[in-house]
């Protein structure tokens, strides 16, 4: 078999595979005929399409009945795009099981935690731990892979489709069933189990494996540490299915690479990709943006988070859209310039494909109002006028393919463990978000013009000058151990309100908060103070604080108040506070929500730590400053987050794409624009002018 690392399929710098971007779609031939599957390969090749995912919603196409395939069409599809140059990412098939299926085995249908069945007719209806859905899904994923093996335009394995966009929480017997068995591998005795579960609250003592159930719906909170695992188990189960389908595919086809389309973005946390990313050769990731004013923040965020995930590696943008979805309460259509910048920010932090979904927009069914590459109105519109630009864009920044992107001197700590628990029911308040928390701290690094990784707990973080890490909820004793290390090496840490409270098991660290930190921070909390929802506070710096507060003494003679309530139950009490270490690191501490405010403490922070902006001063929060580099050159992506041009007085380089600095240095970024400049791998343009 292939080493893992030669079937990235992506460019690596050491690598000696063409150089070129991956540009394409998924596309949907079966719900089109055949005339115009002529038609879309020449628009593909118009607008400088190289790959396309195909047959992710085909299964019912391709396996009639039970009995009955039928490939004839697929084989015409794959042969009409190799010879065309395009390639193939080909779909396991596997994501929706046909109604012959479900008709057979109603069975494989998944149960919501209220009992109640889902029913054929959508999409992802099946049981991640369903043993008979694994056996029909695994034999179509075997005909796939023996059929199309040695077929030229296959190119990678795309299992199924974003595994848990719908199904990730099922209830059935089968989910009770590997739910008993993940917890006996996690806990080996039920002695465990009832110790980590403190079941001997409310009388939830277990006697038996047999007494335990996933947490359905009860007539009060569920045990919290149930909840917990239920979540954990949950991604392990689709895990466990990802890794079922792909080792069918290695077996058969072991040159291959494999990927799965991840979701990370927005809300979607049900799967802990990063625990994921291992079992697969090249990550890939969806994304779709919400209109507000954090929308391109989060795009942002998303995609260095998805860097991460990758290990760093090029990884492979697999979905978003040219315009509108069909999936948001109002489906905002994007303004000129936003389909180029949507899909370079991506390319900023990483990726070296870029997809949408989908080819052709759907004349019918639930997606026809989602935008494609070739819209209702045909390839005589801006979308697909935008959309062959995009291409030719990408083919200028063919030298920057199988580049990385250059890490932050400062690094923003992302935990699916804190997620998960500080969202469930009985906590101090549930008005908190975590997503929300972490992008706003991401915004206050944009708003500053300063460049952060978005990384795990898992993160080596000794590299990093400032490390963020709000509500870090969930803090095992090693994680403790390892930011006390990271401060003592004299590094600088910044957490929030309702860290370092509990660990895995979600039992308080006694003592008083925030637990786990508490020594590191040289404060002790006895209450937390959270916020009525129109609550909000006056600190005596200006600032006004919302949703939470905490009642906080200092123990440490070595921790300054940076600032104090000045209104509220806490008037007079410490709100931010500041721990400077004798050997120069620093730990502090931010007990309120300051939103949109935290830029002028983070400056604050930083400026302490001696990370300051890469930026001209002109440019920071309007212009978001990524670089990749190859080891030789670092290509600085500057992207316009703003609606009015930003210029730039002295700027170096050589411009890949966007506009060039004119002759005397300067340079003029227009509204929306992107603009990648090359220059020697460690230099950056702003030498004469930050
Ligand atoms: C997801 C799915 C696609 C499509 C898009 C619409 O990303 O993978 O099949 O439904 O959403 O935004």
């Amino acid at each position: 078999m292939t080493p893992a690392s030669e079937r990235r399929w992506l460019r690596t710098p050491s690598d000696d595979r063409p150089a070129r971007f991956a540009y394409g779609a998924d596309y949907n031939p079966e719900q089109w005929p055949r005339e115009v599957w002529k038609e879309d390969v020449r628009l593909m090749r118009e607008a400088g399409v190289t790959v396309v995912s195909v047959a992710i919603f085909s299964w019912a196409r391709l396996q009639p009945a039970e009995d009955r395939w039928d490939f004839g069409w697929l084989d015409e599809v794959l042969d009409l795009l190799h010879s065309n140059g395009i390639a193939v990412d080909l779909a396991t098939a596997t994501a929706s099981p046909p109604p012959w299926l479900t008709t057979l085995h109603p069975e494989i249908l998944p149960v919501t935690r209220t009992g109640e069945t889902l029913s054929q007719g959508a999409r992802q209806h099946w049981r991640p731990t369903s043993p008979v859905f694994r056996e029909y899904a695994l034999r179509l994923v075997e005909a796939m892979a023996s059929r199309y093996a040695d077929h030229p335009a296959l190119v990678a394995w795309h299992i199924s489709n974003e595994l848990g966009c719908h199904n990730i929480y099922d209830y059935s017997d089968d989910a009770a069933r590997a739910f008993r068995d993940w917890l006996r591998t996690r806990y080996g005795t039920l002695d465990e189990l009832n110790r980590a579960w403190a079941t001997s609250f409310w009388s939830q003592y277990y006697g038996e494996w047999e007494q335990i159930q996933p947490p359905r719906l009860a007539a009060s909170h569920a045990n919290p540490t149930q909840q917990l695992d239920f979540k954990r188990f949950s991604s392990d189960a689709l895990k466990d299915y990802l890794r079922a389908e792909r080792d069918v595919l290695r077996r058969i086809t072991p040159d291959v690479p494999v990927t799965t389309n991840f979701m990370v973005m927005g809300e979607t946390k049900g799967m802990n990709y990063p625990d994921w990313a291992d079992e697969i050769d090249f990550v890939s990731n969806d994304h779709y943006t919400h209109p507000g004013p954090q929308r391109l923040d989060e795009l942002s965020f998303s995609a260095a988070l998805t860097h991460s995930i990758a290990h760093g590696n090029p990884w492979f943008l697999m979905e978003h859209s040219t315009s509108a979805v069909n999936w948001q309460t109002v489906n905002v259509a994007k303004t000129p310039g936003e389909l180029a910048r949507d899909s370079l920010l991506h390319v900023a932090h990483g990726a070296d494909a870029v997809c949408f979904f989908q080819w052709r927009q759907s004349a019918a069914g639930a997606e026809k109002y989602h935008s494609a590459m070739v819209p209702h109105a045909g390839a005589d519109s801006e979308v697909f006028r935008g959309v062959a630009a995009l291409g030719r864009t990408l083919h200028e920044l063919t030298p920057v393919t199988g580049s990385v992107r250059q890490p932050a001197r400062a690094a923003l700590v992302y935990d699916w463990d804190s997620w998960w628990a500080v969202e469930r029911d009985s906590q101090p308040t549930s008005l908190l978000r975590y997503r929300q928390e972490a992008l706003d701290w991401y915004s206050a690094f944009l708003a500053l013009g300063v460049r952060v990784d978005v990384v795990t707990t898992a993160a080596d973080l000794t590299g990093y000058d400032f490390v963020a890490a709000p509500v870090l909820h969930v803090v095992p004793k090693d994680l403790a151990g390892r930011l006390d290390a990271y401060v003592r090496g004299g590094g600088h840490l910044v957490t929030t309100y309702y860290s370092g409270v509990v660990d895995e098991n979600d039992h308080v660290h006694l003592g008083g908060y925030p637990g786990a930190l508490r020594e590191l921070l040289g404060i002790r909390i006895e209450e937390f103070g959270p916020l009525l929802e129109d609550a909000e506070v006056r600190l005596d710096n200006g600032l006004t604080g919302t949703l939470w507060t905490d009642r906080i003494d200092l123990t440490d003679p070595e921790v300054t108040v940076l600032a104090r309530y000045g209104t509220g139950d806490q008037a007079g009490r410490p709100a931010l506070t500041r721990r400077v270490l004798a050997d120069g690191g620093s730990a502090s501490y931010v007990s309120t929500r300051l939103g949109t405010q935290l830029s002028g403490v983070l400056a604050t922070l930083l400026d302490g730590a001696g990370v300051v902006s890469e930026l001209p001063a002109g440019a920071r929060g309007r212009v978001e400053a990524t670089v990749r580099t190859d080891g030789s050159h670092a290509y600085w992506f500057l992207v316009n987050r703003t609606d009015e041009s930003v210029a730039f007085d002295a700027v170096d380089g050589e411009a890949l794409t966007g506009p060039a600095p004119d002759a005397r240095g300067g340079l003029v970024l227009p509204a929306r624009e992107v603009a990648v400049l090359r220059v020697e791998a460690g230099a950056t343009p702003f030498g004469r002018d930050a």
